[in-house]
């Protein structure tokens, strides 16, 4: 097979930042996909609607002529946030979903949740209007090791959210264990995950190796949830070529500057935008699995978010993609996964976004 025809893909979870660098990211995104649900952690985060419709408008004063893209916001979840601002989101047309950030889980999360004590009448609200919640799944507490805090946070936060808010619809984002993938598998609501493309294609080895497997340290592949060990990559890789309608792509794309990854406490996160489409290519072809991939990319997300399937198409060949120029952002370089071994690249979009 030379050449691959799928259906538009959207993308489920992905960080776009503002200004210099929304101009800078944006375009790699909206080349590829038709629609993205846009993280609100900005600093300060996007916490009401009126905030998300003026990120959306300097989002779509950033788009490049000609491209058709249709960023769907998010609120960021604040032991602040009232039920009235959940009305006013449900009512829009154009915030979608709640994403809550574990207070201290990941970038920028320092506003976020501290209990989930704190925000009962809000997801009471969610659940009635049936407005999505997007759970960043980490329990992040000093006395929990970094590798376990997705598992913990199954039992100790999710399952009993799911116990009183049956009727809330979640997504679990960036889903990276194979304990994550069962809960998802075998939970009774109405739960999904997203999936990212590097934590299908890397295990944690890949932040301790250098060139030809010698002894290294590379934080261009540390981001949250961490890389885990190769048993629960395959456990992604399978979920996400099984053809399961609740998993679904999700990138993850979460650009920083390359001398803040290169640095003596560098941030997590992984800017995957440029090559995400054909990252995903590559890990559904190693599972003999590229058949599943329009399912996984394009159909899966939009029918859990209740949106309809894009009606454009994006046709990948087999051919190394072209090397990327620097991306840089008012002089700063942001840093790139560096991907190896790509073999498939984007040929082709004849988008019809959103319709
Ligand atoms: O690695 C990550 N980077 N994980 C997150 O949850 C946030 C993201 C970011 O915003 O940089
Ligand atoms: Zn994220």
């Amino acid at each position: 097979m030379q050449t691959l025809t799928i259906r538009q893909p959207d993308d489920w979870h992905l960080h776009l930042r503002d200004a210099a660098t929304l101009a800078a990211v944006l375009p790699y995104t909206a080349r590829v996909f038709a629609r993205a649900v846009v993280m609100p952690n900005l600093r300060p985060p996007v916490t009401t609607v009126e905030q998300a419709h003026a990120y959306r408008d300097r989002i779509m004063a950033a788009l490049p002529p000609g491209l058709a893209f249709e960023p769907l916001m998010t609120l960021y979840l604040t032991g602040a946030t009232t039920p009235a601002q959940i009305d006013a989101a449900h009512a829009s047309d154009y915030v979608h979903a709640v994403k809550l950030y574990p207070s201290r889980a990941t970038t920028n999360s320092d506003a976020g949740v501290r209990s989930l004590a704190e925000c009962r009448a809000v997801l009471a609200r969610m659940e009635r209007l049936d407005l999505p919640l997007l759970v960043h799944g980490e329990l992040a507490r000093a006395d929990v090791d970094v590798f376990d805090r997705e598992r913990l946070f199954l039992d100790e936060v999710l399952a009993p959210l799911q116990r009183d808010f049956p009727g809330l619809r979640i997504v679990l984002e960036h889903v990276t264990t194979r304990d994550a993938v069962q809960y998802v598998e075998e939970a009774r609501g109405r739960v999904a995950a997203t999936i990212t493309a590097h934590h299908l294609l890397y295990n944690r080895n890949a932040m301790f190796l250098g060139a030809d497997g010698a002894a290294g340290m590379r934080p261009h592949f540390y981001c949250l949830p961490v890389l885990k060990r190769e048993g629960h990559r395959a456990a992604l890789v399978a979920a996400a070529t099984g053809g399961n309608a609740r998993f679904f792509l999700g990138t993850d794309s979460a650009p920083h500057p390359r001398a803040e990854k290169e640095s003596a406490c560098g941030c997590a996160g992984c800017f995957t935008a440029p090559l995400a489409l054909e990252m995903y290519a590559q890990a559904f072809e190693q599972a003999g699995a590229l058949d599943r991939l329009e399912g996984f990319a394009s159909n899966h997300g939009a029918d859990f978010y209740g949106l309809p399937r894009n009606s454009g198409t994006i046709t990948l060949r087999r051919q190394v993609p072209p090397a990327l120029p620097p991306i840089t952002a008012q002089g700063q370089e942001i840093a790139a996964l560096p991907v190896h071994d790509a073999a498939w690249s984007v040929d082709a979009v004849t988008p019809v976004a959103g319709g």
